[in-house]
């Protein structure tokens, strides 16, 4: 059984340490997958409309809820999609996400990415004259979709609000723009990209992170961390998984992971909680070597997302930046 930890927000409520991703669940997967994480102990859930698997979801949690746990009991969080961000649109899109998993509030809800596409046209539009790109709103700011997200909030139909693949700058922005600090910002983290200075500034303002990818998933043909020999050594000696080592690594500095998984024994087994020392810490901290590596970069994406979102060397081509106010 995990640890059980739960973490502070800057709401007054808190947050299972460990989550369960659902990104790539497949269908007839994440049923199921919700199901016996939420059965094994999993109380925190991670969930976005893009995922296309949320009336699955809603399936699953009709199993469990009430048999199982409380609706409170869960602490479920989604995303708005980027073809959302304009006002009416976003309202709509969480009232689709409501329906989808058959809830009236979600715990959390995040601005997915800080970039804002056409709306009305599909998930990822495409953009009328340049091939294979997205087409995007450049008039939307983020301050904009903040302001939304707040009034998203006061509704009731949302206990929290806030950002993921934001940028300090990014944050700096929407607050300065509303006085309004995001409860959480959901970000790429493990330890080819561990974000210290992002970390460390979320830390002094109170806002919460969750690290995705922290097994280093990706779509690009590198091995996951979990392969990693170093990662590997520490599992052994601990007679943990790496993927345990992994999302103890994340554990370790302070914020909630949310691996994910559709195999029963892994869902299982990543639930687990196992701690590390300071210097294992710092062993599999060393695996970065010479220079970070992001995975989760839109500008190379298909279509690509031609914007420039986090300053990394490949997204200085990108035509557009983002539209912060
Ligand atoms: N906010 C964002 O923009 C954003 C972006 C990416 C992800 N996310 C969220 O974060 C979650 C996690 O990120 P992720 O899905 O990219 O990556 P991840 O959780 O780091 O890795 C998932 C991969 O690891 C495998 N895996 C799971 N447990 C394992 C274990 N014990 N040993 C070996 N392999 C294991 C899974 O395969 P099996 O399923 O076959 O076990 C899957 O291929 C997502 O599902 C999503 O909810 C958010």
């Amino acid at each position: 059984m995990s640890l059980g930890k739960v973490l502070p927000l800057n709401t007054g409520v808190t947050i299972p340490q460990i989550g369960l991703g659902t990104w790539l669940s497949k269908p007839n997967e994440v049923e199921n997958a919700v199901e016996i994480a939420v059965r094994n102990g999993y109380r925190h859930l991670d969930l976005a409309m893009i995922y296309q698997n949320q009336d699955e979801v809603g399936r699953a949690l009709k199993k469990v809820i009430p048999s199982v746990v409380k609706r409170e009991e869960l602490f479920i969080t989604s995303k708005l999609w980027n073809s959302s961000h304009q006002a009416a649109a976003a309202e709509a899109e969480l009232n689709e996400t409501l329906k989808q998993l058959g809830l009236d509030y979600l715990d959390l809800y995040l601005i997915h990415w800080p970039v804002a596409f056409q709306p009305g046209q599909g998930f990822v539009p495409p953009h009328p004259t340049a091939k294979n790109e997205a087409y995007l709103d450049t008039d939307t700011s983020l301050a904009d979709t903040w302001k939304t997200m707040i009034k998203l909030k006061e509704s009731g139909k949302v206990k929290a609000i806030g950002v993921s693949n934001f940028t300090i700058a990014h944050i700096e922005g929407i607050i300065q723009a509303t006085g309004v600090v995001p409860a959480a910002n959901q970000i790429e983290a493990h330890p080819l990209l561990p974000q210290d200075d992002l970390l460390e500034y979320s830390n002094k303002k109170g806002i919460h992170i969750t690290a995705y990818s922290p097994l280093g998933n990706n779509t690009v043909g590198i091995p996951m961390l979990t392969e990693n020999s170093t990662v590997q050594e520490v599992a052994k000696k601990l007679d943990a998984t790496p993927a345990q080592v992994l999302i103890a690594w994340g554990a370790y500095r302070g914020y909630s992971v949310i691996p994910k998984s559709v195999q029963e024994s892994r869902i299982i087994s990543n639930f687990k909680q196992v701690e590390l020392s300071k210097e294992d810490y710092e062993k599999v901290s060393s695996i970065i070597g010479a220079k970070a590596k992001r995975y989760n970069t839109p500008f190379t994406f298909n279509p690509k997302w031609n914007i420039n979102l986090f300053d990394e060397d490949v997204e200085k081509a990108a035509a557009n930046q983002v539209k912060i106010v």
